[in-house]
């Protein structure tokens, strides 16, 4: 990403062009010709490497007939009632979200990252909700899944990074955010459990969240596609805080996936639930627009969602990474382990920053991380990614052990 200006929340400035390059394209040209010191390790990449689920082939075995016919935008009934039914064992909805009208079948949740803001732009619009000209908005954590600055350009909105550093405990300080700047918001795409911090939100903070978007008529896009990937205790959700608010879901849109919960990161199938008028109207869109998904995968997804045991080992996998992470980094860095995801957001500032370090550990050791910078943006108060690497726990307890031990090898020899 060619790292655009962040702007302060209360100081609107010109529309930014679409970061031009992405994060792993910058660190291929930050270790072009330098060999890897040892036998690469690669800890970049959030791709899950955990067995996905037994079951997976033989539905899509049994379903098989169905990739001749094009899916309903919809999802099938049986789809939308797994999902349904998850949403009411994981935060207790009880039935209360229209699984008929709320909840839609996505390509994976970032394809429903990508669209959600024009969505959202359309719907407000059409209940004449219009930012003034050139002054829309969409807020996002800063550091960021890349993906949301994409949302923000296709909705034609300024994206607005929101430092989330240890100061406001690695999330977006909502007491911070100006009247103006929520008023002319679109959308505020929120993570929790965060990438690439780690960092949860709790009931509270959803709650307040929840009270800003209704008091200024933008929407919640929560990305809580790392819900499932925690240490001890499930995050708390935002469907959760508004079904205990006991107010409906009107302005919230939450994504969820297979991706990391399931180990199906190739499946391409996740879900969108929340404002069931919202949801409605931006499948009509949809309808013409997106990807459906393929009827086998829907019923892989069915079999998924009414599945908890493949999900608890994977857990205990990334919780048993994590022990050996802890064991390993923390005579040298301290606490280390975040209350969800499945990253190491680790500060390096007294190795010499993200960008030295990176390219030390590869030099060095054969340890390919991604300087927290090319996360995120810079801004009047420096880039809040800048003092960081990200190292992604996918690989074997093994290997994770060796990379890590690497780690520690180069910076406190
Ligand atoms: C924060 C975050 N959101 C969304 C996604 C997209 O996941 P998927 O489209 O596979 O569901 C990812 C993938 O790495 C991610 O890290």
């Amino acid at each position: 990403m060619s790292a655009p200006a962040a702007m302060s929340p209360s100081a609107p400035s010109a529309r930014q062009a679409l970061p031009s390059s992405n994060p792993f394209e910058r660190l291929a040209a930050l270790i072009a010709g330098v060999e890897p010191g040892l036998d690469p390790l690669v800890m970049t990449i959030g791709e899950p490497r955990h067995a996905m689920p037994a079951f997976v082939g033989k539905v899509i075995a049994d379903n098989l007939a169905d990739f001749s016919r094009y899916p309903n935008i919809r999802g099938t009934d049986a789809f939308r009632a797994a999902v349904s039914g998850w949403l009411d064992r994981r935060y207790g909805l009880a039935g209360s979200l229209d699984a008929a009208r709320g909840i839609l079948p996505l390509n994976g949740s970032r394809e429903g990252l990508t669209f959600a803001a024009v969505g959202v732009r359309d719907y407000l619009a059409a209940k004449g909700r219009v930012a003034p000209a050139g002054r829309a908005a969409v807020l996002m954590p800063n550091p960021f899944y890349q993906t949301y600055a994409a949302a923000a350009h296709l909705a034609d909105a300024e994206f607005v990074g929101l430092d989330a550093t240890r100061a406001t405990g690695f999330l977006p300080d909502l007491d911070a955010l100006s009247p103006d700047l929520l008023d002319r918001t679109l959308a505020f795409y929120y993570a929790s459990p965060a990438n690439p911090q780690g960092a949860v939100a709790d009931l509270a903070t959803w709650r307040k969240l929840i009270e800003l978007a209704r008091r200024h008529g933008f929407f919640i896009v929560a990305d809580e596609c790392y819900s499932e990937i925690y240490r001890s205790t499930p995050p708390a959700g935002v469907l959760e805080a508004a079904h205990a608010m006991g107010a409906g879901y009107a302005n919230i849109v939450t994504v969820n996936s297979l991706s990391k919960r399931s180990n199906l990161a190739g499946l391409r199938c996740g879900f969108a639930a929340g404002d069931p008028d919202f949801l409605a109207a931006w499948s009509g869109f949809r309808g013409l627009a997106a990807p459906q998904v393929p009827l086998p995968l829907q019923a892989v997804a069915a079999a998924a969602f009414a599945d908890e045991a493949h999900v608890a080992e994977n857990r205990r996998l990334y919780n048993e990474k994590y022990a050996v992470a802890e064991r390993i980094l923390s005579p040298l860095f301290g606490a280390v382990v975040p209350e969800g995801g499945f990253f190491l957001w680790l500060d390096v500032a007294r190795f010499g920053g993200g960008v030295e370090v990176t390219r030390k550990l590869w030099a060095q050791a054969g340890v390919k991380v991604l300087p927290g910078a090319y996360l995120a943006l810079d801004g009047a108060a420096g880039n809040p990614g800048a003092d960081y690497i990200r190292l992604a726990l996918v690989d074997d307890a093994k290997t994770i052990e060796t990379a890590l031990s690497r780690v520690v090898a180069v910076l406190g020899g």
